[in-house]
């Protein structure tokens, strides 16, 4: 049967670095998969198409999806937006929506860009650390929350920090579920000594590993996992953690590995129905100039075929395919290195499918 697969490029880089990994589906077709790819705005550019970040189209496509493919939202044009309608909003919608409350954020570092890294080597050869954030609850999300103001005329912002025990529960049984197909480690990420909802948070971690009793599980506060991050990664196996504290250590996980460039995630609901995006942004910046790196999204395209579409076959090949292109110098320039040979977006993807061909 076919497999209905979204593809929402969204905003700056993200238009290009999907067209790429477009192009690897695509070759995957011709080879028999039998895909149906269907594309939609989304971000600032759905508010273009449509007046807002997450169009009804584009939200009845996703639901009715197997499968999506993001690349990036946002953009400087869109800033001055009120925040309802803010390309974030779509993204967070998009989580919301589906259900996708666990987020898959792998941090491997290829053993051709060791020198990528701005750690030394030998801290993170042989990197590879799996970030399980929490992904539709928490302060994201949390009621009440917005900007007042108080008796005396001053304004002030306010988020709520909530989770319920069921939340925290399946997030906590996702993640030591990985760690059992992996080194079998696990360490959840709080703030149990300040906050109440850590103190849960853990107490409900706890309880859930009584029943892997092969998982090693360990607690960390949030500041220390900060430092022990770029002080020795290579403690770590799997990692669990609120939806906050998730954004901002994968961001830290992934420059250990030399690029953000370079990293894909899975974003999945309780029937691994999935979200899949590189975890970088839609870099403005360099958006247009056909220099952004494709191959956390064309990576991301191999997650979605193992999480998924239930293809690790196919899976192990792109993943592959990515290493011989390393292996061959070929670099886009956030990854470029003495002796290599720097190319663009376009060219980066005919590599990977020259490999794959
Ligand atoms: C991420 C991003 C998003 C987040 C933003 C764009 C809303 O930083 O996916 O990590 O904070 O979750
Ligand atoms: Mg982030």
């Amino acid at each position: 049967m076919s497999k209905k697969i979204a593809i929402l490029p969204g905003d700056g880089i993200g238009v290009e670095i999907v067209a790429e990994a477009v192009k690897v589906l695509e070759h995957l077709k011709s080879e028999g998969l039998d895909l149906e790819l269907t594309e939609a705005p989304v971000g600032g550019a759905g508010y273009d198409a449509a007046g807002k970040p997450l169009p009804d189209e584009t939200l009845a496509l996703v639901k009715d999806a197997d499968s999506i493919l993001l690349g990036a939202v946002g953009g400087p044009q869109y800033e001055a937006l009120p925040r309802e309608l803010r390309p974030e909003r779509g993204l967070l919608g998009l989580r919301s929506e589906l259900g996708l409350f666990a987020n898959l954020r792998p941090a491997i570092l290829y053993p051709q860009l060791a020198d990528a890294s701005s750690l030394k080597p030998e801290v993170v050869a042989g990197l590879d650390i799996m970030i399980v954030r929490e992904l539709t609850g928490g302060i994201y999300f949390g009621e009440p929350r917005g900007i007042r103001t108080k008796e005396n005329g001053e304004r002030e912002g306010y988020n709520t920090l909530v989770y319920s025990e069921s939340e925290v529960d399946r997030i906590s049984r996702v993640a030591f579920d990985i760690a059992m197909k992996r080194g079998k480690k696990l360490c959840s990420v709080d703030k149990a000594n300040v906050l109440e909802v850590s103190e849960l948070w853990r107490e409900t971690v706890v309880k859930v590993g009584e029943e892997y009793n092969d998982v090693e599980l360990s607690h960390m506060y949030v500041d220390n996992a900060a430092m022990q991050l770029v002080k020795w990664p290579k403690q770590f196996d799997v990692m669990v953690t609120k939806n906050m504290f998730g954004d901002i250590l994968s961001d830290a996980a992934a420059m250990l590995t030399g690029s953000i460039g370079m990293l894909p995630s899975a974003s999945l609901d309780a029937n691994s129905k999935g979200m899949y995006e590189p975890i970088h942004g839609s870099a403005p910046d360099i958006a247009g100039k056909g220099v952004a790196n494709p191959l956390a999204t064309i990576l991301s395209v191999a997650m979605m075929l193992r999480y998924s579409l239930d293809q690790p076959a196919l899976a192990d090949k792109i993943d592959a395919a990515v290493g011989r292109v390393l292996d061959k110098g070929l670099r886009t320039p956030d990854i470029m290195a003495a002796g290599c040979k720097q190319i663009g977006t376009v060219e980066m993807g005919d590599a990977v499918m020259a490999e794959l061909a």
